[in-house]
């Protein structure tokens, strides 16, 4: 069956198609804008903080406080992400994918609105609610965008397409370190602005939201919906045939109407899901745990530890890198395979992290060295985007099944969100103990990723959901290949034997 995609690999893509998938990328750009949106207005926030502290106790915060305000701010998104993040399968399993979607943009507003008036309010506490509602918000963005955009791709472009939620990451984190210089909206009278732009999206996404459809898998394989379904899926890909389609989310169904809504501790519980689940947690980790947002987060600082003259723009530099990178992995990724790109950025992290310790343990007696750390950065950023950056993300919802997908996204983004909090908080304390060698933590667990992922996870290219699925069930010992879904493996073989067991 799908070899029908192989064999018509010109199957169209609709314009409808893309007016879908962009409109959830909107959700991705809201996660990397947030991302990035706090660093650049450090100091006015502060300067704010103590500005309300004069105002309220007639004298300012101690510096401790002050900075412990500022963590807040920044930290508490990330809770707010795992919150947000958590909460996604209760969420699609009570409203679907795409009112999912709309509802969560009340959080936006809210969140948004918050911060945005803050400074009106005179109210620091406003910062820090806004940031947290923002965060949920975000949170149920990494689960809902690359959920419905995995659900509504044609098979051979799902890869390709759920690259599309790490591109609107990327262009998010980039739009908001432009728009947070000093001489854009990143002034003293404008940083609540800054904040507050998140409604603008939001409120785009909710007026686009209304014309796109359902999730096809959802309303047949969910809801039973199947003359609904095979509207949304003429619509989608400009076809009235889609009896493929149809019937391939047919069988998907067939074998999961024993389990259709599946508990998170079933997860677990069951060894048909434990080992897809841990593949999940484990990319999802090394997303994380690469080190990749102590550059997103602390890269002025390297920097200027490294000697850079102008570390600002280093910044913007590795984050121009990072968009390029990105689009390129958006094109080879249906090319060379997920496992082979992970693989690959893994292995590049890892050398960067090397190149990036010498960089700044020699930078500051060796100032012409100060090239080195931004080929490093550079390099390691780009490396990223290969493969950790977007893959993680979209490969929970290839690796299960209509069932158990909602209760996968939810414990691998929390997963993510957790590493991402370790991180944030960490990173400066491990930095103060380990000094210039603080990246040699991060090759070793690079390392250590690495042949998971090369042991472990299989290809998923060009392969369907239910075979997908399949595979992992056959290597419990129990298998139940059928000879149709056998017949469509169409990607690279999986490196799974059929007798491999749960770890
Ligand atoms: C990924 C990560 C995010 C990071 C970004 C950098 O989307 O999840 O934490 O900031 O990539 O491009």
């Amino acid at each position: 069956m799908e070899r029908m995609e192989d064999e018509k690999p010109k199957k169209r893509v609709t314009l409808y198609l893309l007016y879908c998938v962009s409109t959830a990328v909107i959700g991705s750009l809201q996660f990397g804008y947030n991302t990035g949106v706090i660093n650049a207005p450090e100091q006015k926030l502060r300067r704010f903080f103590q500005n309300v502290s004069m105002e309220r106790y007639g004298e300012p915060f101690s510096p401790g406080t002050n900075t412990m305000v500022w963590s807040f701010s920044v930290a508490i998104f990330s809770v707010g992400g795992m919150i947000g993040s958590f909460s996604v399968g209760a969420l699609v399993n009570k409203f679907g994918r795409r009112k999912s979607m709309l509802v969560s943009n009340i959080l936006a507003l809210l969140g948004g609105g918050l911060m945005g008036l803050s400074a009106l309010s005179r109210s620091f506490e406003m910062v820090i609610i806004g940031r947290l509602i923002i965060g949920a918000f975000c949170g149920l963005c990494t689960g809902l965008t690359p959920m419905y955009v995995g659900e509504l791709s044609p098979t051979h472009l799902r890869g390709a397409f759920g690259t599309l939620h790490q591109l609107g990451v990327v262009i998010g984190i980039l739009v908001a370190q432009i728009f947070g210089l000093e001489s854009l909206l990143g002034s003293d009278a404008l940083w609540p602005v800054l904040l507050a732009l998140t409604v603008l999206p939001a409120v785009l996404q909710s007026i686009m939201l209304p014309f796109c459809p359902e999730s096809p898998r959802y309303l047949l394989i969910s809801l039973n919906q199947e003359e609904e379904a095979r509207k949304a899926l003429v619509r989608l890909r400009g076809t009235e045939d889609v009896s493929n389609d149809i019937q391939e989310m047919k069988e998907e169904g067939m074998k999961m109407a024993m389990e259709k809504k599946v508990t998170i501790p079933e997860l677990f519980r069951s060894p048909k899901y434990r080992q897809p689940i841990i593949i999940a947690i484990v990319l999802q980790l090394s997303q994380q745990l690469s080190g990749i947002n102590a550059v997103f987060y602390y890269s002025t600082g390297i920097f200027d530890s490294a000697g850079v003259s102008q570390p600002i723009y280093a910044t913007i530099g590795a984050g121009v890198v990072n968009t390029v990178f990105t689009v390129v992995s958006l094109f080879l990724v249906e090319r060379a395979g997920r496992r082979t790109l992970h693989l690959i950025g893994l292995a590049g992290m890892a050398i960067f992290a090397l190149i990036m310790t010498i960089a700044l343990s020699l930078g500051m007696t060796n100032p012409s060295l100060s090239y080195l750390a931004i080929v490093a950065v550079f390099g390691f950023v780009a490396s990223f985007e290969m493969g950790p950056g977007p893959i993680p993300w979209f490969i929970v919802a290839e690796l299960f099944s209509q069932g158990p997908r909602p209760a996968a996204m939810a414990v691998s983004g929390f997963s993510n969100w957790t590493a991402n909090f370790l991180v944030g908080l960490g990173f400066p304390k491990l930095e103060e103990l380990c000094g210039p060698y603080v990246f040699i933590i991060f090759t070793v667990l690079l390392i250590l990723f690495f042949i998971f992922t090369f042991l472990r996870v299989p290809e998923t290219k060009g392969r369907t959901f239910d075979d997908i699925a399949q595979g992992f069930a056959a290597s419990t010992g129990k298998p139940t290949l059928s000879p149709v879904t056998e017949a469509v493996v169409v990607g690279e073989p999986t490196p799974m034997s059929p007798t491999e067991k749960v770890p």
